[in-house]
Parts: structure tokens; sequence; C-alpha cells
């Protein structure tokens, strides 16, 4: 099946479907969005995923009525329409459609809701990763999922233009997070990562992250390392929702990580094992 679109009920081949040039999405990205893995009906980590969206349209006071049953639902026909093994879900929520001004809309003017679902091959999760550094120029609301993206552009732009799959940013000499994925590091035997403030977006595969290196005994440090640490990591590892658990190769081209087999492989099937059991896969 081709890639699906849905826009405020309407569905169709997403290559045919439009918005209207009045959603405030389109000239001031003035919403949210979610991302996941899914295959076939199921959708990974899905709650965790709901819970950050409700999070992310209080924190931009959107008043999105459609309850979370409905929700699903909806998302759950989208997949069935793309019927599609593997896919990666994309939903956002728009403020409203109203001629533009900054400020919101007055009355009655009603958040948009849209839906993609494209066909995903999941790459094997031990592919590693080329990355390279930029510095951090977004904001401090990027624990918001919102959907001004600009820097995570360039910079993801760049690490292409380069050669590399993703780039990490830096802000004030330390590691914040990825163009569109969390970074961590093992070193000397513990999972060091950027805290969950207002300069990373807590990732949902970041939480499954920390919770599996619980369970595997690995010690978890949520502090800002230096980016000086990524190059003496004993492991450089990349987590998202389409991406899984992933790690380094190389960064700004000098060899990284591959010190540290043995925690790498034991986080990796554990990660592996969770993804499984929750998709029957
Ligand atoms: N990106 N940091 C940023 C800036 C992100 O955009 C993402 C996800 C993550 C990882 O979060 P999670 O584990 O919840 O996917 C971290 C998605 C995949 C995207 O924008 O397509």
């Amino acid at each position: 099946m081709p890639a699906i679109g849905w826009y405020n009920g309407t569905m169709g081949p997403l290559s045919e479907m439009t918005v209207p040039m009045n959603d405030r999405a389109v000239y001031f990205g003035d919403g949210c969005y979610e991302a996941c893995l899914a295959t076939g009906l199921r959708v990974f980590a899905l709650e965790a995923h709901l819970d950050r969206f409700e999070r992310s349209l209080k924190a931009l006071s959107i008043p999105f009525r459609m309850d979370r049953e409905s929700l699903v639902r909806t998302l759950t026909d989208c997949l069935a329409a793309a019927d599609e093994p593997c896919a990666a879900l994309y939903w956002q929520v728009s403020r409203a459609t109203a001629q533009r001004m900054h400020a919101f809309p007055a009355g009655e003017a009603k958040p948009n809701l849209l839906i993609m679902v494209t066909p995903k091959t999941r790459s094997a999760s031990g592919t590693p990763m080329k990355l390279i550094t930029a510095e951090d120029v977004r904001y401090a609301m990027c624990d918001v999922k919102t959907l001004n993206l600009i820097p995570n552009v360039l910079a993801n732009e760049r690490a292409k233009e380069c050669g590399a799959d993703e780039a990490v940013f830096v802000r004030n000499g330390f590691v914040t997070e990825g163009s569109h994925t969390n970074v961590h590091i093992l070193k000397d035997g513990v999972l060091c990562t950027h805290p969950t403030d207002r300069y990373i977006l807590p990732g949902v595969t970041r939480a499954i992250l920390l919770g599996l290196c619980k369970g595997c005994s690995i010690p978890v440090s949520e502090q800002a390392f230096a980016k000086d640490a990524l190059f003496s990591a004993d492991e450089v590892l990349i987590t998202s929702s389409t991406l899984g658990v992933r790690r380094a190769e190389t960064i700004d081209g000098i060899a990284v990580g591959g010190r540290d087999e043995a925690r790498y492989q034991r986080i990796l099937q554990a990660y592996e094992r969770r993804f499984s059991e929750e998709m029957r896969v």
C-alpha cells in the first residue's frame, strides 16, 4: 500500500493529501507531534508516546479535545489502511486554522489532527552509526515535542553532507542530544546520559534504555557529560523510536567506542527482547 495520510477526518494516499494554508502548523509550526514505530496494528511504547503528547499539548496550551481512546482508534484505522508489516506512525496537532497573527485566535478555532503512516524497514539493531558534532543553537524548550525543528533539520543535513547519519548537539561544551535522537555513553560500566531538563527531549526510548540498564545491573548517571567524553567513552549509544538502540562507530571522522562489547550486547539484547515481547514479532 502507498503511504497513508489523514487530516481532520479525511484519509487518502499521502501524496494526494493537502492541508489549508491557514493551518498554523504551516506558517508558525504551532503544534506538537509524536513519531512511533508500528508493526501491523501494534505501536511500540504507545502509552508513553501518548503521555508525552499530552504533556506537549499542555505546554503549548492547545485545547485538543479528542480522548485517548478515540485517538488510538483513529491511529489504528490509519495503520489498518496502510496494511504495512512495519511502519513509521506520525501524528501532529496544530493549534487551529486561522488568519496569521501571533496571539492565539479568538473564539472557537479548533485544533487540527494530521496523521501519516509510511512504510519502514527496521534496520538491524546492531548497525553502527556515524556521527558529527554540532553547536546546539536551539532554544530552552527542547523538552516539548514541537514542530519547530529548524536547527535539528540543518544539523542533520550537515551530517548527511559529511557522509554521517546523525548530528550530536553540544551546548557550552556539554553533549545534549542528537538532532532526532538521544545520546548516551558507557564509561567504566556506568551509562551516562543528559538529565531530562529543558535542553533535551525526554525520549521514550531513552526511558526504556534506563529501565533496561537497571534490569541489567548497569548503573545510570543522569548528568551532562562533556564533548570530550564522547571520544574517551567505552561506547557511545544512540536511541530513538525509529532507530531503537544503536552505537556510534565514528564521531567527526574519529573512531569511537567498541570498548565495552559485553555491556553493549546485554543492553541491545534486552531492548530487542522488550521490543519482540511487546510487538509479538
Ligand atoms: N525523534 N531527541 C529529539 C530531538 C528527537 O526528535 C527524538 C525523536 C528523540 C528520541 O525520542 P524517542 O525515543 O521518544 O523517539 C530525541 C523522532 C523519531 C522524530 O522526530 O522523527
